[in-house]
């Protein structure tokens, strides 16, 4: 099994929790907790007994406060060495794009910066109304660097982007479900009822449809709509000849839950 430093991982019922894990930092991600996260990535991209990816931080207070700063600083005056950092940070963030399961982000508290991009790279996200997102770079003199400038446009819209990404301001969690870009939002007491309820939903489906479902709206992102609607024709085809389509009307037709294979 991996060795984890800075991370907890579990692996419960199909759903795999990984919890960023260095609560005395506010959870910020260096280096090895990047490089820790892919490894995690990998392995739930690898384990079929693995449906769904719940990713959270650790403590009341933060999810993830950001890229650690000191290593950010570290890259000052070195624009390679900056332009690998940001590579590194965004090729394991598109791990989760590589997933082939839902991901989903369960916001506990600050996150910011770096935080708030790997919440804005899961399929989903869920957030307590005391939690707080934001991307704050232009307050040190940058710009979002493991792909939030891209994806918080595609989830959310440029306007909501160029707001975020030009006032560098704390987001309430409220605001931020209201823009879409927390789908569901709960009290505090209830965030991780409130989650695995959304999960459970999840969990019932057909692990093929959930990722046919999952990379037509991700490949979408780049196409046009008619390049799109053929993409999704493709996949609706391919879902056509599972055993899960199969299974999934005959269980409607005969009024009782399906028992989805995967196949
Ligand atoms: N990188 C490195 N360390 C961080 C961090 C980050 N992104 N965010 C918080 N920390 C550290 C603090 O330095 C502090 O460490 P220390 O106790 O060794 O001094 C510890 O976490 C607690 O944070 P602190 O700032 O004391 O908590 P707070 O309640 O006063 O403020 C925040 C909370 C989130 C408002 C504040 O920590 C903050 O602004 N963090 C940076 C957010 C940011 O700009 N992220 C984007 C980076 S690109």
């Amino acid at each position: 099994m991996m060795e984890l430093t800075n991370l907890l991982y579990e692996v419960e019922g199909g759903v795999a929790t990984v919890t960023v894990n260095r609560p005395d930092k506010l959870n910020a991600l260096n280096h090895q907790t990047l490089q820790e996260l892919g490894q995690v990535f990998d392995a739930v991209r690898d384990d079929d007994g693995v449906r769904v990816l719940l990713v959270t931080g650790s403590g009341e207070k933060a999810f993830v406060a950001g890229a650690d700063i000191s290593e950010l600083l570290a890259v000052a005056g070195n624009s390679d060495g900056a332009a690998a950092l940001a590579g590194f940070g965004q090729s394991i963030f598109r791990k989760l794009d590589e997933l082939g399961k839902p991901s989903i982000a369960m916001v506990n508290g600050f996150a910011l910066g770096g935080g708030c991009e790997l919440a804005l790279a899961c399929t989903l996200r869920t957030a307590s109304d005391t939690a707080v997102l934001g991307l704050p770079e232009v307050s040190l003199g940058i710009i979002p660097g493991y792909g939030g400038s891209q994806r918080l446009a595609r989830i959310a819209g440029p306007g909501v982007a160029r707001e975020w990404i030009l006032t560098g301001d704390m987001i309430p969690a409220t605001e931020a479900h209201r823009v879409g870009v927390v789908n569901r939002m709960f009290v505090q007491e209830e965030l991780k009822e409130g989650t695995m309820k959304m999960i459970n939903s999840v969990l019932k489906k057909g692990p093929l449809a959930l990722r046919f479902g999952i990379e037509a709206v991700l490949r979408g992102w780049d196409m046009s709509q008619a390049e799109g609607e053929a993409m999704e024709t493709e996949y609706f085809g391919r879902a056509a000849v599972t055993d899960d389509m199969k299974e999934g009307m005959a269980a409607f037709l005969e009024k009782r839950k399906p028992a989805f294979t995967g196949k």
